[in-house]
């Protein structure tokens, strides 16, 4: 009798502790303080919070009571559709259970339940990035001479957006809770994100090739998107391309049916929209598409992923100069073109009025950390595979806000990206 109490006692305390199994999602939100601003907003869409509450076998990254409140105050807030909160909920899910422990430094692209294509384009779900990050900037209002060096997980989504996760691992029943410090934004097209990324050249080239309404609707693409100083090397060229010329250079920097994210890429060769093939190549944590340098990765798309180039690609040159990761002069791919103003190409193309420091910030190591690829050009690491691997920590409890977004000015893409989810309210 005593034996049977005890070790009941003992299972359950053991159960509590490593798996609190006995509790809803809706009373984890109810019980949990930290995440009342959500319950609270969940009251309002009860079809909503029906759905969320059933769903199972989930990871929930849940707006803290702050990113909830910042989200009701972000412009536009007021006329906000169930439809596109149901999106925005979405997005903020996961399909299955990823604990803290899976998290590593290696970023991992997972699905979410946003499918709806009204909002996204990527099969399976768009997808959020999560890694664990040991550069997360803590705030000092409380003592945090413990967490400084805490690493954290970090998940991204569209315009770069990052949040930390401030409370990890909350079981429950059907799935996993991590409380994050700011709501995500749902990736957005091909066009407003280069905007946003002050891709101005790249956007009026679009316009003039009559690509902007394809790529922008397009599902399950890569783009290779050149920087303005790309294009204003080859100003001199850039402005006597017919539309032709144009479009067929375009067509060149687009992968067709396959995301290819950083961390999917390896060296080999893959077809473009155009037909014409690019070679991949990773060396020294630097990854090239023919001669040029990818220099900001993995900037989450409606339909699916686009990273920065330094140089624009040409098509007809079939005698690319070897790749060389100590050189950082962008490596001009049009013989005899010379630099000139952007004049041209953005002509048809508006300003950038605001534009996001995540996105126009340049990396060199795009690669670093990342596993090596030997599965060619884009290899099984394509695709929001499970994240897998044994490192512990995560969710180091620290709020944290990041230097970015403290420093995006304000205006459309400003603010509404601050706000996460309001980029969708200011666009949609
Ligand atoms: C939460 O559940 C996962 C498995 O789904 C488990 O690995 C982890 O240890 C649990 N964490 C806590 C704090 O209960
Ligand atoms: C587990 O869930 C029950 C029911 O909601 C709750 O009363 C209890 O405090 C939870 N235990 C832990 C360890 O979180
Ligand atoms: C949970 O979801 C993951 C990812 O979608 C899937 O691989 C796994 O089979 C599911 N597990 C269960 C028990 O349904
Ligand atoms: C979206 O996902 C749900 C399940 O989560 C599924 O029932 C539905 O068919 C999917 N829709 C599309 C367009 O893939
Ligand atoms: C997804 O594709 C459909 C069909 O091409 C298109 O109508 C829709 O606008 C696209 N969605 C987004 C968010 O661009
Ligand atoms: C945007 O691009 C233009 C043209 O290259 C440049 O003059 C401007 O400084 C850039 N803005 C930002 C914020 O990088
Ligand atoms: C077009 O090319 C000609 C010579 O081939 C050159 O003189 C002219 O400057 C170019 N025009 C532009 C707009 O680049
Ligand atoms: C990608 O391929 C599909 C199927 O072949 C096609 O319908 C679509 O137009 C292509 N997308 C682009 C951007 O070329
Ligand atoms: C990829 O190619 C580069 C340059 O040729 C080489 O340095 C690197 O080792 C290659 N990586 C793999 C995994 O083969
Ligand atoms: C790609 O690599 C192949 C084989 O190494 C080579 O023949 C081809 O010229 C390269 N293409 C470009 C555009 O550099
Ligand atoms: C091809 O690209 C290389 C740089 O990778 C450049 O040196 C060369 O001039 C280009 N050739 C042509 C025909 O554009
Ligand atoms: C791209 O997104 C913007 C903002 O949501 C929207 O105004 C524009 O119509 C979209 N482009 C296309 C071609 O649908």
């Amino acid at each position: 009798m005593y034996t049977k109490t005890f070790l009941s006692t003992a299972l359950a305390v053991a159960l509590a502790s490593a798996q609190n199994n006995s509790q809803s999602l809706n009373a984890l939100i109810t019980n949990e303080g930290e995440l009342s601003g959500l319950g609270t907003l969940l009251e309002s869409y009860p079809d909503l919070a029906d759905t969320l509450y059933s769903a199972q076998n989930i990871t929930l990254f849940a707006p803290s009571n702050a990113a909830i409140s910042a989200l009701q105050r972000s412009p536009g807030f007021e006329s906000i559709t169930e439809a596109q909160v149901g999106a925005l909920l979405n997005y903020h899910i996961v399909a299955g259970e990823v604990p803290s422990s899976a998290i590593t430094e290696t970023p991992t692209f997972a699905h979410t339940l946003l499918n709806d294509t009204a909002y996204a384009n990527v099969t399976d779900g768009q997808v959020l990035s999560v890694r664990l990050s040991d550069d997360v900037e803590t705030d000092t209002e409380t003592d945090d001479s413990e967490d400084s060096d805490t690493p954290a997980v970090v998940v991204t989504s569209g315009l770069k957006t990052e949040a930390t996760v401030v409370q990890a691992d909350l079981n429950y029943t059907n799935g996993i809770v991590h409380v994050i410090d700011t709501v995500l934004t749902i990736p957005l097209n091909v066009s407003t994100t280069a905007y946003a990324a002050n891709l101005t050249a790249l956007a009026g080239a679009l316009t003039a090739a009559n690509l902007v309404d394809t790529l922008d609707a397009a599902s399950d693409i890569t783009v290779f998107a050149p920087s303005n100083d790309a294009f204003s090397a080859i100003g001199s060229a850039a402005g006597n391309l017919s539309t032709q010329q144009l479009s067929d250079i375009l067509q060149y920097h687009v992968i067709n049916s396959t995301i290819a994210y950083s961390s999917s890429l390896g060296n080999g060769s893959v077809e473009t929209v155009g037909g014409g093939i690019l070679n991949i190549t990773v060396t020294d944590g630097v990854v090239f598409v023919n001669s040029a340098r990818v220099i900001n990765a993995d900037i989450l798309i409606s339909g699916g992923v686009m990273h920065v180039i330094d140089s624009v690609l040409n098509p007809n040159n079939s005698t690319q100069s070897e790749p060389d990761a100590d050189e950082d002069e962008p490596v001009v791919q049009f013989s005899g073109a010379s630099s000139a103003p952007l004049g041209a190409l953005t002509s048809g193309a508006p300003a950038a009025s605001t534009t996001v420091t995540a996105l126009v910030a340049t990396t060199e190591d795009v690669a670093q950390g990342y596993p090596t690829q030997t599965g060619g050009a884009i290899g099984t690491g394509a695709g929001g595979s499970e994240p897998t691997g044994s490192n512990s920590g995560g969710g180091s409890g620290s709020e944290s806000s990041s230097s970015d977004m403290a420093s995006m000015p304000t205006g459309a893409i400003g603010a509404a990206a601050l706000f996460g989810g309001a980029v969708l309210l200011a666009n949609l």
